[in-house]
């Protein structure tokens, strides 16, 4: 416990040494006040530690996992027992798997009366689950997939109130899935009991769930018909009901699925036809009908799904011509195997004239597929015409982009205030002042509390996260940063704010909601926040895994130089990020640093920590200015005014571009001088490539040499003492785009698809001047 020591410098990367590595979950954090030295003082109860003994004993553990639970249990709420987790001396986690776990469960896990999350997926435990389970009044989470286990799933399982993830995918269950399983559970959102032997029908009863969001019943021996109450489940995301022995028809009332994205019933024995309805699920992406029985045609409705990216209807009965559309879209291996299915390829042509099935204009033989040799010349020379006509249009937009801005530096004092979207140029990612939609707010978990997301790739429950494993990654004067790994493998980056230092809850929910919805590529989105029943804050981003500016640039090998448009790229994607800031979003970021600036999968920079000032008390904020001055990114005036102003942003922006020049890192000592002291005296001297990194020296020659003594230049403008004579945020960008056109406008990259071209396109039209 005792070498539970923190960092305390925001730069720190605790990646580089292994030893100082926290692993914990924020359930700890948040339960286990940090105000107590020492977690050894709360000993398990006894229930508890009979449970866990008994629950050791019915196990098999050849890898020797559980030697830790020894002793007389006073180090197993410590965090000495291995996949423990405790709350008030009693067992709420048993995280174990992947430990090569075989034996069985006992029934004395009933013992553990507040157990909430049992994870020993991917083992070889046998036997039978416990029906004992279903008397846990906390359990959440039961996470038992990848495993050997036999017999029946028990009733008793419908017991469980809080229930919301049930996966038992993968193992020998038999007998029918119980009508009771989604009896009382109003929070069931997660149900997989795919690849085992089970039998019987589907029970009408798991309409009766109405938050399930992923339900998965598919390659077991299912029989019967699709329950049509199953439509009810609005909140459904994923139906697989594959790979089972289902009869009768599709029920017309699935359309009642709004949110539903994936739908698959392939390999089944269904019969009759694709109710035209399934044209109904407007965000349906993935629809897999192949191996029925399915009779008719495949109705015109269906083109309208213009999410869908999979789609079969290979292997049935299918008659008919297929819709234009989809033959265009889908090519002949979805639609195989239907003897007098027509239209879907230039070998399976339809009858002239087709039978006229429907008014609709899809005529299949369209002029494009009958001539077909002279068709790809046709198609290029359109698709070059297209492309043409874009990259034309995207020129008009860049230059209006330009004038714009131009417009705009000469009366830069005057902002509108947080007016206006897609100021800036368009980058690959998220578009800026794209629309977040309405939050979802659920209550969140165990203690109260509660779990507010925006938007974002990863579902998560208030549960899933508390009992996410956390790993410290920084420390910094507004609190602590975790990597933060979710039950299903995914990962988000979470802020812990430190006590005392947030506004009041109210004031705090109003910021954070305008927050989480400012979206832009160079901006790093937060995706969730969660208030604690104590007023614990925690807030959820995107998990950057190349890390922070300042660990990329001063934390690699020597071998692994970065080049110059990489660099340049970074400078000019955290510039953008800037200006959007406060172009758009009249924001000041206040506290701009190369540990702040993290770097995405293809190393675009994103900012982060930008607008947390605003959930912060004004004490904690005069606090975060002083301490930024010490690393060195403090613009002189500061000392005097204590307040942050876009002047001050431009400075730290000057001495990022500087330490992208330099190779140097603004906390290093340069004999009593700071960065920009220390490149402007050597500016001074004339001896303005010793400043440059040796490495950017190498390919100087020529135009190189000329990029970096004009940035150079423009950093040395905006790290000036003076806050008027540095430029705005906007200037900065504008010339780093004259020095390096080829990166300008993330021009190459967002020409390259259509769609990104159509997001520029849109930019001025919604600006406000
Ligand atoms: C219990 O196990 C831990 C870890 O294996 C070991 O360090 C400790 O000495 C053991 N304690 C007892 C009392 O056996
Ligand atoms: C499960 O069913 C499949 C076929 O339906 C069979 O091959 C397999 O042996 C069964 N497994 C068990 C453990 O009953
Ligand atoms: C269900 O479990 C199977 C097997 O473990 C997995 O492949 C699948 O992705 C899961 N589906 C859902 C919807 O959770
Ligand atoms: C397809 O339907 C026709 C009549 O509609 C029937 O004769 C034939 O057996 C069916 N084929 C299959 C594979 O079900
Ligand atoms: C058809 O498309 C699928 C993916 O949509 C692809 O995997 C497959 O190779 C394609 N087959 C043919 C014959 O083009
Ligand atoms: C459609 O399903 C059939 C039968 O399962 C399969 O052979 C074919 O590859 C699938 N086509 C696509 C595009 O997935």
């Amino acid at each position: 416990m005792e070498g539970r020591s923190l960092p305390h410098s925001p730069q720190s990367p605790m990646r580089e040494n292994g030893k100082l590595l926290l692993v914990t979950t924020f359930l700890m954090l948040l339960i286990i006040s940090p105000s107590i030295a020492s977690w050894d003082g709360i000993i398990i109860g006894q229930a508890d530690y009979q449970g866990l003994q008994a629950f050791k004993h019915s196990l098999s553990d050849p890898r020797g996992v559980l030697r830790s639970w020894n002793g007389t249990g006073v180090g197993a709420c410590s965090g000495a027992w291995a996949g423990i987790k405790c709350a008030r001396g009693q067992v709420i986690a048993i995280q174990l798997p992947w430990r090569g776990l075989g034996g069985t469960l006992t029934e004395s896990v009933g013992q553990l009366a507040a157990l909430r999350k049992l994870s020993l997926h991917d083992n070889a435990i046998g036997g039978q689950v416990p029906s004992a389970l279903g008397f846990l009044p906390s359990l959440r989470g039961l996470y038992l997939f990848n495993n050997r286990l036999s017999g029946a799933i028990p009733p008793s399982l419908g017991r469980c109130l809080s229930l919301q993830a049930l996966d038992f995918s993968n193992n020998f269950l038999t007998g029918s899935i119980p009508s009771s399983i989604t009896n009382s559970t109003r929070r069931l959102y997660r149900l997989n009991l795919s690849y085992n032997n089970l039998s019987g029908g589907i029970p009408d009863s798991i309409a009766r769930a109405p938050a399930i969001a992923f339900l998965s019943l598919a390659h077991n021996n299912l029989s019967g018909t699709i329950p049509g109450s199953l439509g009810r489940l609005s909140m459904l995301r994923t139906l697989d009901l594959s790979g089972n022995s289902i009869t009768g028809s599709v029920p017309e009332s699935l359309d009642g699925l709004r949110n539903l994205s994936v739908l698959s019933l392939n390999d089944n024995l269904l019969g009759g036809g694709i109710p035209a309805s399934i044209g109904n699920l407007s965000r349906l992406s993935r629809l897999d009908l192949s191996d029925n029985e399915l009779r008719g045609e495949v109705p015109a409705s269906l083109v309208r799904l213009s999410n869908l990216t999979f789609f079969n209807v290979s292997n049935n009965n299918l008659s008919g011509p297929v819709p234009a559309l989809l033959s265009r879209r889908f090519n002949s291996s979805s639609f195989r195997g239907n003897i007098l299915l027509c239209g879907f390829s230039p070998s399976a042509p339809c009858p002239s004239p087709p039978p006229p099935p429907s008014p609709s204009p899809n005529l299949p033989p369209s002029p494009i597929r009958r001539r077909r040799g002279l068709g790809t010349r046709d198609i290029i020379l359109i698709a070059a015409g297209i492309t043409l006509a874009l990259l034309l249009l995207l020129c008009c937009v860049l230059l209006c982009c330009v004038v714009r801005k131009r417009t705009a530096a000469s009366k830069q004092q005057t902002k509108a205030a947080g007016g206006g979207g897609g100021g800036g140029a368009v980058g690959r990612g998220e578009k800026p002042g794209t629309a977040v939609g309405e939050a979802t707010v659920e209550s969140g978990g165990d203690a109260g509390g509660k779990l507010v997301h925006f938007d974002g790739p990863f579902l998560f429950t208030a549960d899933d996260l508390l009992c996410a494993t956390a790993e410290i990654m920084g420390k910094s004067t507004y609190g602590t940063v975790y990597k933060a790994t979710l039950e299903d493998g995914n990962q988000v980056a979470v802020k812990r704010l430190r006590e005392k230092i947030a506004k009041g809850q109210r004031e705090f929910e109003t910021e954070v909601n305008a927050l989480g919805k400012i979206r832009h590529p160079n901006l790093l989105a937060l995706r969730a926040y969660y208030l604690g029943p104590k007023g614990e804050k925690l807030l959820v981003f995107d998990y950057m895994p190349k890390g922070s500016l300042a660990a990329f640039l001063h934390a690699r090998g020597p071998d692994t130089p970065i080049d110059w448009p990489t660099r340049m790229n970074i400078a000019m994607g955290t510039a953008r990020g800037l200006h959007y800031l406060h172009n758009d979003m009249n924001m000041i970021h206040g506290n701009l640093t190369s540990a702040n600036v993290l770097l995405d999968d293809t190393t675009n920079a994103r900012i982060s920590d930008y607008g947390l000032s605003r959930l912060m008390t004004a004490a904690a904020n005069s606090n975060v200015i002083a301490t930024a001055g010490a690393l060195g990114y403090r613009a002189p005036e500061l000392s005097k005014l204590k307040k942050a102003s876009t002047k001050t942003d431009v400075y730290s922006l000057g001495v990022i571009v500087l330490e992208l020049l330099t190779g140097k890192s603004p906390g290093e000592s340069m004999s009593g001088v700071d960065l920009p002291q220390w490149v402007a005296s050597i500016v001074k001297e004339e001896w303005t490539n010793e400043v440059f990194d040796l490495e950017l020296m190498r390919d100087a020659a020529g135009t190189t040499g000329d990029e970096l003594l004009n940035t150079l230049k423009l950093a040395l403008h905006c790290v000036d003492p003076s806050p008027a004579a540095r430029p705005e945020v906007q200037q900065v960008l504008q010339q780093l785009e004259e020095i390096k056109p080829e990166l300008a406008g993330g021009g190459a990259a967002a020409a390259s698809t259509s769609e990104e071209a159509t997001a520029a396109a849109a930019g001025p039209s919604t600006a406000t001047e």
